[in-house]
């Protein structure tokens, strides 16, 4: 038998392949449901989009309505071809997965940045930051004089 099938590591996450297993997903969900609605997410290496789908599950729960960060290079490999597959969704080596995750995730709140992490994605991610940041600055100060 295909030993990806059988590999608890790798669960998909509503129908969406993931690299990881389904405690962390429930991890995810819990930690999106006890959100504050307060911050900001950066998520690095998204992939298909299941760790993203089920934080955003459990953000929708919870008051948070600001943005959610997602990086990747959404490039596919040959590594994650087998994996893709043994959960149903087959890809193509080299494939853009961008479209595919912004299927997958459907959100407003998502902010795809889609490149290599370590070069002019890490400056992207500071400056979103410091925009997150002074606009949460903001909020707080509205509400606090409101
Ligand atoms: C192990 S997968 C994790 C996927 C997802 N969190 C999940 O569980 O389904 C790692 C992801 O990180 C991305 N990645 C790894 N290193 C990267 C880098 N330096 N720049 C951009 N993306 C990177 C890969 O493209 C891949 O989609």
């Amino acid at each position: 038998m295909n030993a990806i099938l059988t590999d608890k590591r790798y669960c998909p996450y509503k129908g969406i392949p993931s690299m990881t297993p389904d405690f962390v997903h429930y991890y995810l969900k819990s930690l999106g449901a006890s959100s504050i609605g307060q911050g900001c997410v950066v998520e690095l290496g998204c992939w298909l989009g299941a760790t993203t789908r089920a934080l955003l599950d459990g953000l929708a729960e919870s008051q948070y309505r600001l943005p959610y960060h997602a990086f990747d290079r959404w490039l596919a490999t040959s590594d994650q071809l087998p994996k893709a597959e043994a959960q149903g969704v087959p890809l193509t080596l080299h494939q853009d997965l961008s479209p595919l995750f912004q299927k997958n995730v459907s959100s407003p709140f998502v902010f795809m940045h889609q490149g290599e992490i370590g070069g002019s994605l890490t400056t992207t991610l500071v400056v979103q930051l410091r925009y997150a940041c002074s606009t949460l600055r903001k909020k707080i100060l509205f509400s606090r004089g409101a």
